[in-house]
C-alpha cells in the first residue's frame, strides 16, 4: 500500500513538474487526515479528493504523517530522488556521491549489506546532510527488489531516477566457461536490469498520473561491450547487448508514463575495484593468466588496453556523469545507448 499511496501523494504535491521528497514526521495534530480503504479502486482519485489545495503535509491513516520537502541546493540533480543499484563501490558509489553533491536524495542499493551502509554514511558525511540511505537488494530477485524499493519509497516518497548500475563480470572462452558463470552474469546484468525496471516503473507511472507534467528517468550503466563484441567475454557482452534491447523496448513502452529510458556505455574504468583490486581485480587476473603478451606489471596491462583507445586513457566517473546529466536534462531523447569510450566505440 505504501508503494502506491506515497508516490501518488508526492505527485499531487508537485509544484509544476518538480515532485517533493516526502519525509515521515511526528504529527502536530493539525494536518489534514486522509483515509484510503484497502480495497479503494482508485487511490489517486481518493487522495486528490481529500487533499486540500496546496497542502504540504498530510496524515494518511495507517501509514503516518508525511511532509513535502523541496530541494536543499541548486545542483544539477537538486531535489531529485534517485536510486542507484550496485552502489557500495565502484561506478555506483561515485555516481551516487555525485548525485548527492548535486542536490539529490539518493538510495544506494547493493547486495553488500555492510558496504552499502558504509557507503551511504560516507556520502552523508561528505555533503553534511542526510542525503543518502543504504538499502540491501539482490537485483536478480523480485521479492528483494520489492522490499528494497518499498524502503526507499517509505524514506523519500518515490523516485525520479533509477540508475541501474549493478553488474558483474565472469570472463571466459565460449569453449570452457561454466554454465554457472553464464547464469550468474545473465541473472545480474540482464534479468537484474529487467526486474529493476519492472519494480520501479509502476511507481513512476503513479507519480505521472498524479503529476502529468513531470518526467522521470531510467538510466542503465551498460558498457562498451554492449555495443561491440568482447573477446573471451561473451557472457558479459551478451548480457550487455541484451540490456540495450531492453532499454529500447522499455523506452517505447514507458514513454506513455513520461519515463525516459537510456543506457550509458562506458569504456574501461581502471580506477574502480573491478580493475584495480590488488588481489581479485582484472589487472591481477590478466597479468596472472598471461592474457596480455609480455606484460609484467599492472601498468603493462593498463598500457595495453589504453593503446586501444583513441584518447589513450580509461573512462572516469566525471566522464559518465556528463552523459548522465545530459540524458536527464534532454527532453527529446529516449531509448539511446550513449558511448563514453574516448572514441574506442564509434556509432555509425
Ligand atoms: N569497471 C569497468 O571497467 C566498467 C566498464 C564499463 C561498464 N561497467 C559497468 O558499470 C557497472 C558497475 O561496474 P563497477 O566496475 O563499478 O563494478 P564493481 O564490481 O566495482 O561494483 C559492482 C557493485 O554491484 C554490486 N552487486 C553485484 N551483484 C549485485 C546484485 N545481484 N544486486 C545488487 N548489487 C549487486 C556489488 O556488490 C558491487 O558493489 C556494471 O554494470 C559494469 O558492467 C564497468
Amino acid at each position: 500500500m505504501i508503494s502506491e499511496i506515497l508516490p501518488a501523494l508526492r505527485g499531487l504535491m508537485a509544484e509544476k513538474e518538480v515532485l517533493p521528497r516526502l519525509r515521515k514526521i511526528e504529527p502536530a495534530g493539525d494536518e489534514p487526515v486522509i483515509s484510503i480503504p484497502a480495497d479503494c479502486p482508485d487511490a489517486i482519485a481518493s487522495l486528490r479528493a481529500q487533499l486540500p489545495p496546496k497542502a504540504r503535509c498530510a496524515t494518511i491513516t495507517g501509514l503516518g504523517t508525511f511532509a513535502a520537502e523541496s530541494a536543499a541546493s541548486n545542483g544539477r540533480a537538486a531535489g531529485k530522488v534517485a536510486v542507484v543499484t550496485g552502489a557500495a563501490q565502484g561506478f555506483g558509489f561515485e555516481i551516487a556521491s555525485d548525485l548527492a553533491e548535486q542536490g539529490a536524495w539518493v538510495a544506494l542499493a547493493d547486495i553488500n549489506a555492510d558496504g552499502v551502509r558504509t557507503a551511504a554514511d560516507k556520502i552523508n558525511a561528505a555533503c553534511g546532510r542526510e542525503a543518502a540511505i543504504g538499502v540491501v537488494v539482490n537485483v536478480a530477485e523480485v521479492t528483494s527488489l520489492k522490499q528494497a524499493f518499498a524502503q526507499v519509497v517509505e524514506t523519500f516518497g518515490g523516485f525520479d531516477l533509477l540508475v541501474a548500475n549493478a553488474g558483474v563480470l565472469r570472463a571466459g572462452s565460449v569453449k570452457t566457461i561454466s554454465e554457472k558463470d553464464i547464469d550468474f552474469v545473465t541473472a545480474v546484468n540482464y534479468k537484474g536490469y529487467f526486474l529493476s525496471v519492472q519494480a520501479v516503473a509502476p511507481i513512476m507511472a503513479l507519480q505521472h498520473q498524479a503529476a502529468p507534467e513531470a518526467w522521470f528517468d531510467i538510466i542503465q550503466i551498460n558498457s562498451k561491450s554492449g555495443l561491440t563484441g568482447s573477446n573471451k567475454n561473451g557472457a558479459y557482452a551478451g548480457s550487455k547487448f541484451g540490456g540495450i534491447g531492453l532499454t529500447q523496448s522499455f523506452a517505447m513502452e514507458l514513454v506513455e508514463d513520461n519515463i525516459k529510458v537510456n543506457s550509458i556505455c562506458p569504456g574501461n574504468f581502471y580506477d574502480g575495484p573491478l580493475w584495480s583490486d590488488p588481489e581479485k581485480g582484472l589487472f591481477r587476473q590478466y597479468l596472472d593468466s598471461g592474457k596480455v603478451p609480455g606484460a609484467k606489471t599492472f601498468e603493462d596491462v593498463k598500457r595495453f588496453y589504453e593503446a586501444k583507445v583513441p584518447m589513450r586513457r580509461g573512462c572516469t566517473t566525471p566522464d559518465v556523469m556528463k552523459a548522465l546529466y545530459y540524458l536527464v536534462e534532454q527532453r527529446y531523447e529516449t531509448g539511446q545507448a550513449v558511448p563514453v569510450t574516448g572514441g574506442q566505440v564509434m556509432l555509425a
